[in-house]
């Protein structure tokens, strides 16, 4: 097939050729990736640090080990914050940092009841230009955001995860359809570079 016929094959007229590649943002109120090793859970973090936007929430959900405090170092990678000091904070409930944008790391784990969230006062970050990401969200789903993205982490293997994210209004789902774009595009590149496809 010559170089033409291929392009047109896959949807590219002639009139294109001369274009730079169009990166089309992909649209979808939920997505699935099978992340084959910690370090994909923290690539997948980072497109969507780079994609929040002040004052958004990630809410995470799954078992002990499922990956979310790997998920969430991604994430203040993405924010241009040290990923390095990220650990799930279990005791302390809430962890602050610095990238581009403030990010609060909480996790809900250790929370009794509803009462006990608000009386903490976490909720309050809501309001504000913190991006909150919060482990253990369901202990506390009525005060969740209602524009927010879901994610839920489902153990496959000892180093498989299935990682489903959903989101619940216009804006999430603005930076959930920035983020697949950019993680898709990486992975593109890395299987392009290896000469193998992966995930
Ligand atoms: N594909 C994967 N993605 C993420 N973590 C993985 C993966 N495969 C193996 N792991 C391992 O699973 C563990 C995940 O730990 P992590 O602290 O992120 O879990 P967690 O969901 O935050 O748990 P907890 O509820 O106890 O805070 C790490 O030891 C990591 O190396
Ligand atoms: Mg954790």
């Amino acid at each position: 097939m010559r170089f033409s016929d291929r392009q047109q094959a896959n949807g590219i007229t002639s009139t294109m050729t001369k274009q730079p590649p169009v990166n089309r943002t992909i649209s979808s109120r939920s997505w699935n990736v099978l992340s084959s090793s910690q370090q994909q859970t923290e690539r997948l973090g980072q497109a969507l640090g780079q994609a929040l936007q002040a004052g958004q929430t990630i809410a995470l959900y799954g078992p002990l080990g499922a990956g979310k405090t790997a998920l969430v170092r991604g994430i203040a990678l993405g924010l241009g914050a040290s990923p390095t000091a990220v650990t799930s904070p279990t005791f302390v409930v809430i962890h602050e940092y610095q990238g581009h944008l403030p990010m609060a790391h909480m996790d809900w784990y250790r929370i009794g009841s509803l009462h006990e969230l608000e009386s903490t006062g976490l909720t309050e970050y809501f309001a504000g230009q913190t991006v909150t990401v919060i482990e253990w969200a369901e202990r506390g789903l009525p005060l969740l955001p209602q524009d927010r993205i879901d994610i839920t982490l489902h153990h496959r293997t000892a180093f498989s995860r299935m990682i489903q994210l959903k989101t619940t209004g216009s804006t999430s789902h603005t930076t959930l359809s920035r983020a697949r774009t950019t993680y898709c595009t990486s992975q593109r590149q890395r299987s392009n570079r290896k000469g193998t496809i992966t995930s």
